[in-house]
């Protein structure tokens, strides 16, 4: 039987208790990515336990209740903030609604684990990282390639020295579907830019541990036709060339609907050398037929790539509670790539090259671990 620090009476045997009690984590948007944290939570995180599920859509909540059997389901997320029980949300809505969620869970005393991107502009992610730390709760942003094994490895070996100073730091990232409907709105979406490629501009600020100060974008849409009439400005595919604040390089190649596979590969080229990271192939099987030739399966989706990765994002997010200290990827980090993103759909819509403002306190966050 689950035990939680409310059910005890006396306030010694609270505090005695406080260690070995785990963190309760509700899930707010039980969509696609809310999914892959609740999985995560209902049994994959340490010390944490998946108290309750929140969606708007009611059928979407109850699938998501039984198969992560969840008996607390909510269709409203003030309701779950109410909840005793949860110490802990992961905000999983759609992008628009991320700062009022984030505002009331903060109000609530509730810590914040907020997917990417933050917000729709730095105003609003001002507002949350603002009222998370006047309520002294975590903010932490799901950039969770962060977390993944090779691109620590490629971080710890770029601190080394291994490929000396880093010059240009190129990512792609190139998703197969059709996107969702809403996304066809740049206006009330940020686009593509925002909802694929904000991981590549975290990597560019990460890799290069700076910021990002001037953008040049273009954007076409080649695959989308269904969305050409009522959205003309939507964009399919995007390149977007970076100057970083000390004049380093980077450059975004982002694509939706390309249909291949889930394509996220990064390359970091240095004074001494270059690294390349991410993996294209689905499994290790090769085959090969007189009719094909040689064959192997590209990587599906984001959900197979970065399995790991998102176990060990969510598990961060509770041992950062836990032992009071900051998430390795914080709302500076949301906001600034949300700076990023307004600067380059301006850029695109203006065809000129945009300047990024800087982050008002001057923290550079690229440079954390
Ligand atoms: N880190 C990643 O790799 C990653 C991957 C995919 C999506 N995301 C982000 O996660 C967020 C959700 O994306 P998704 O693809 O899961 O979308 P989705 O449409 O699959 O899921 C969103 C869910 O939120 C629910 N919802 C809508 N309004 C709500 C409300 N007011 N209260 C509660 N629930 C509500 C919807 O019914 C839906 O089930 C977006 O911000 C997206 O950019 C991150």
């Amino acid at each position: 039987m689950l035990l939680f620090r409310d059910d005890l009476s006396n306030e010694g045997d609270r505090m005695s208790m406080d260690n070995l009690l785990k963190i309760g984590v509700c899930v707010i948007g039980s969509g696609r990515a809310g999914m892959i944290h609740a999985r995560n939570f209902s049994h994959r995180v340490d010390k944490a336990q998946l108290v309750a599920l929140v969606d708007a859509h009611k059928e979407t909540l109850q699938t998501a209740q039984k198969e992560v059997e969840v008996e607390r389901g909510y269709s409203d997320y003030r309701d779950a903030l109410a909840d005793k029980r949860v110490d802990a949300v992961v905000v999983v809505t759609p992008t628009v609604l991320h700062r009022e969620v984030v505002l009331a869970a903060a109000k609530a005393g509730k810590h914040v684990l907020c997917e990417k991107p933050m917000a729709m502009d730095v105003r609003e992610c001002d507002d949350m990282i603002k009222a998370c730390e006047a309520s002294a709760v975590k903010l932490q942003i799901g950039f969770m390639r962060r977390y993944d094994e090779s691109f620590m490895a490629a971080r710890g070996r770029i601190e080394a020295g291994e490929i000396g100073d880093v010059v240009l730091v190129k990512s792609l990232t190139h998703g197969p579907s059709v996107p969702q409907a809403w996304m066809y709105d740049i206006r009330t979406s940020n686009g593509p830019l925002a909802e694929v490629n904000s991981h590549d501009i975290d990597t560019l600020r990460w890799f290069a541990a700076e910021e990002i100060a001037e953008v040049y974008a273009i954007g076409g849409n080649f695959r989308c036709p269904q969305a050409l009439e009522s959205y003309p400005d939507f964009y399919d595919n995007v390149s977007m060339l970076c100057r970083f604040a000390d004049g380093r390089q980077g450059y975004i190649d982002g694509a939706v609907s390309v249909g291949y596979g889930y394509d996220a590969r990064t390359e970091i080229l240095g004074t001494k050398g270059v690294m390349f990271v991410g993996r294209r192939e689905q499994d290790t099987v090769v085959g090969c037929s007189k009719d094909m030739g040689i064959t192997q399966s590209f990587v599906k989706s984001w959900r197979t790539l970065f399995t790991e990765a998102y176990v060990a994002e969510d598990q961060d997010f509770v041992d950062c509670i836990r032992e009071n200290r900051e998430p390795r990827v914080r709302g500076i980090d949301g906001r600034m790539a949300v700076a990023v993103v307004n600067a380059g759909n301006r850029s695109i819509r203006e065809r000129v090259p945009v300047e990024v403002p800087a982050a008002q306190d001057g923290v550079r966050s690229g440079e954390g671990s």
